[in-house]
């Protein structure tokens, strides 16, 4: 008998179980190629169907044109942090930043550390980046805007991205990639960390439009330039190739199964709708995040007080609930929903949070 939880981790986090179980079924045989994905060269033809595969499907979704590019790096989301300046931003240009958590406050950072003149245009830290700001004024010199736009530990997320005129957005999407449709005519870059909504970790996304990629100084580290991996597929050095196939199986289950980003948001909007539904309807727990701000992927609640808080993830543990304790530079509770995270698992969260309150 399968003995499985329902997994709330924040990243890395739950995956579609049809997905594991296809893994497990190839593991030791990929493909026929009598070896193992982890076994099998990266300058194979097997390899080479995966990365291609899953660069088509990644277009497909998001309904990409030519210009843009599909890469698979190493480094995580915050090696991003540190690329996206570097690249971008020589001979003094600036960049403007939205702050809007722990995860943008860190990109700033990693732009200030390299003395990038860029400008924070609005921040939402007054109020404990509880909210997400609204009416912000851009600089049209600006050579890209910087956002997250869902914001992990905070619990909140851009419900609409903002309107930047002619200057391209640079997206932090980790904790929401794939998971709604996006309108990609002002976006000049999304990358993402695999390990919440589409993989495991060890690889990070990134979608770069030819015209950033333009923008990059020929002296780099290797290492350090998209072109590198723009002009090799990904394949410069040894890529990850596991965590890009599990990447793959995920993106062939998104368009295959759940049919497409409409029916994934739709289904997601669904799942937060019920817990968001119920924490409104009780006043035991209270959600974080200011309505209007509040993100479909990382519900962030609090209890009367901290011992309850203790007790009701301990208790939910023995639930066979998992992994709803908030960040811990936060407290509180949070419940991540991810993708890849059923309807069921949000019913059975929400008869146990009923259940809870009752006896509290
Ligand atoms: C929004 C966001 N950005 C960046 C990161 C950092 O990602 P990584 O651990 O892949 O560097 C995280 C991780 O939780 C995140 O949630």
């Amino acid at each position: 008998m399968l003995e499985r939880i329902h997994n709330f981790n924040a990243g890395p986090a739950a995956l579609p179980l049809p997905v594991l179980e296809e893994i497990k079924d190839s593991f030791l045989n990929f493909a026929g190629s009598g070896m193992s994905i982890t076994e099998i060269s990266h300058r194979s033809p097997w390899f080479d169907s995966v990365i291609n595969d899953a660069v088509e499907r990644v277009k497909r979704l998001l309904k990409l044109d030519d210009k843009y590019h599909v890469l698979f790096l190493q480094g995580g989301a915050s090696m991003q942090f540190c690329m996206a300046p570097l690249n971008f931003l020589s001979d003094n240009r600036s960049a403007d930043y939205v702050n809007t958590g722990t995860w943008s406050t860190k990109a700033i950072k990693e732009a200030q550390i390299q003395n990038k003149p860029i400008k924070v245009v609005a921040s939402s830290e007054d109020r404990n980046f509880c909210y997400i700001p609204k009416d912000i004024s851009f600089n049209k010199d600006a050579v890209y805007v910087h956002l997250t736009s869902n914001n992990t530990i905070k619990g909140t997320q851009f419900e609409i991205l903002p309107d930047t005129g002619n200057v391209p957005m640079v997206i932090d999407m980790s904790s929401d990639i794939l998971s709604r449709p996006i309108e990609m005519s002002k976006i000049g870059m999304i990358y993402a960390g695999a390990q919440k909504n589409i993989g495991p970790s060890g690889v990070c996304m990134v979608i770069i439009r030819q015209d950033l990629l333009d923008l990059s100084p020929g002296n780099l580290p290797s290492m350090l330039n998209y072109n590198t991996f723009a002009s090799k597929n990904s394949m410069y050095n040894t890529p990850p190739c596991f965590g890009i196939y599990t990447i793959q199986l995920v993106l062939k289950w998104i368009e295959e199964t759940i049919g497409g980003l409409e029916k994934m948001d739709a289904l997601n909007r669904k799942k937060a709708g019920i817990l968001y539904d119920y924490m409104d309807s009780s006043d035991f727990y209270k959600a974080t995040a200011d309505k209007g701000s509040r993100s479909l992927m990382n519900v962030t609640f609090r209890l009367p007080n901290e011992d309850l808080e203790k007790a009701f993830v301990a208790k939910a543990t023995e639930n066979k609930l998992g992994g709803l304790k908030g960040h811990r530079s936060v407290g509180g509770c949070r419940a991540s929903i991810y993708n890849p995270t059923t309807l069921d698992a949000i019913n059975a969260l929400v008869s146990f949070m009923k259940e809870f309150e009752k006896k509290s």
